[in-house]
């Protein structure tokens, strides 16, 4: 196992390049299972959960073929339906095979995902949605069995604007006769590149990106190749690095208006921010505290809930942060603490006290971007930070070691052992 030392604190210089979307490409790669012509999706990275979605399409019967930065997946042949627990444990994104399984197939049997470390995280407004459209679904032996009975077009109200359920429907809809209306749908920018998708290979969906999306059914899908959009939450994530130690970076490969609401609300906070077409400029700043509260898009993700929390550590005077869409997302708050953040947690809300200057600690990764909090705050802090377990941080920052060294910062990446 491996682990990040980082010596601080750190002025980063330069720029990074932003990776294409984990979370776009990891429902992408489910909606692949729709056709049954080739796929080549451009630029999909190295990253243990796409890895993981890799293995499963292949179990099912996907031919995966590597040349450069293309990968061709050739699903002519589902041979399986099966997504079983050893994968799904390691990576709750398996569940959206089952919309597309539906679709092209008829049947899916894939486990359930359980909970994990950031809640609970129940799969109910995927499954009454998927019974809504005329599918069967028989819950046993810790195992969703779903088959189809002709889908049929119907109107899904959804209770919450699930991202997940979202995908998983809209990809169950495509080959349903008539036009299936998800309304109080999600509306994250992976959700449009998702649409986008299904439309390249032929599809018909209209209206994602707002809360109601229309998916009107075709018979058959084409071949296709397609590029999902950068990681805004990766981008975020070295935004809030240039911001803690007051340098000059330029973030390149993010569309700045899929961060909006975040980039708004730290210019209210004074950071000097500029907006290229493809690129967010960070320039050294004065900071002030701020009050943030989580929110479905557009509002502010819960997935950069934990690196601002890091960045408010940083800030003299008292934040608030509420974690509105997880129960249980506050993980980071004891391993920042290590690091000399003064947190004090009520309910869903974290009351900071921000000083200056954080100092190096030893600390331990506990989910993905409760990790990339303690990585941010490692490269402010003063002093050396061990930071243990981060497969984790594996899962969704690609080459994250050497992208922080190319912006200057002191890293190594060592066997834990060591
Ligand atoms: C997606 O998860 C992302 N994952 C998450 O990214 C992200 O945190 C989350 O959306 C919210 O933005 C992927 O895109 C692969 P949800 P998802 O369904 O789809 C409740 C990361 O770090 N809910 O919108 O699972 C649920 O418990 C991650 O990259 C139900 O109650 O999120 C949660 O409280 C982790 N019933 C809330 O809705 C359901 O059937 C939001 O979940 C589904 C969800």
């Amino acid at each position: 196992m491996d682990k990040l030392i980082i010596e601080g604190p750190n002025k980063l210089s330069g720029s990074v390049k932003i990776s294409r979307a984990k979370n776009a490409y990891l429902p992408i790669l489910a909606a692949v299972l729709l056709n049954d012509k080739p796929v080549h999706l451009k630029n999909l990275p190295e990253l243990r959960d796409i890895r993981t979605m890799l293995t499963l399409l292949q179990n099912l019967g996907v031919r995966v073929d590597q040349k450069e930065n293309v990968t061709t997946l050739d699903p002519s042949n589902i041979s399986n339906h099966l997504a079983t627990y050893e994968l799904v444990k390691t990576m709750r994104a398996s569940i959206f095979v089952l919309g597309p399984l539906l679709a092209r197939i008829g049947k899916a049997r894939v486990s359930l995902p359980g909970g994990c470390a950031i809640g609970t995280r129940p799969i109910d407004i995927h499954l009454d949605n998927l019974e809504k459209m005329g599918a069967e679904i028989v819950i046993e032996n810790g195992y969703v069995e779903a088959t189809k009975r002709n889908l049929k077009a119907v109107h899904l109200p959804l209770k919450f604007p699930s991202v997940g359920a979202t995908e998983n429907l809209m990809m169950a809809a495509v080959f349903t006769p008539g036009t299936t209306v998800i309304e109080n749908s999600a509306r994250e920018p992976e959700i449009v590149d998702l649409a986008n998708f299904i439309n390249a290979m032929g599809g018909k969906v209209v209206g994602a990106g707002t809360s109601k999306i229309e998916i009107t059914g075709v018979n058959e899908l084409k071949e296709v190749e397609y590029e999902a959009i950068g990681d805004r939450i990766e981008a975020a994530t070295y935004v809030m690095a240039g911001l803690m130690t007051n340098s000059e970076i330029t973030v390149e490969g993010i569309k700045p208006q899929h961060l909006e609401f975040v980039l708004d609300t730290l210019r209210s906070m004074g950071a000097n921010l500029e907006d290229g077409e493809n690129s967010i400029h960070v320039k050294p700043s004065q900071l002030k505290p701020a009050k943030i509260e989580t929110q479905p898009y557009p509002g502010f993700p819960t997935d950069i809930q934990a690196q601002m929390m890091a960045l408010c550590c940083t800030i003299p005077g008292h934040s608030i942060i509420t974690e509105a869409i997880f129960e249980n997302r506050f993980m980071h708050v004891p391993e920042l603490s290590r690091l000399g953040a003064k947190i004090d947690l009520k309910g869903n809300s974290a009351f900071i006290e921000g000083s200056e200057q954080l100092s190096g600690a030893p600390v331990m990764c506990t989910d993905l971007r409760a990790s990339a909090a303690l990585v941010v705050a490692a490269v402010a802090a003063k002093g050396k930070s061990e930071i243990r377990r981060i497969y984790h941080l594996d899962r969704g920052y690609e080459r994250l070691d050497q992208k922080l060294a190319g912006l200057g910062v002191k890293v190594q990446r060592v066997n834990e052992n060591m």
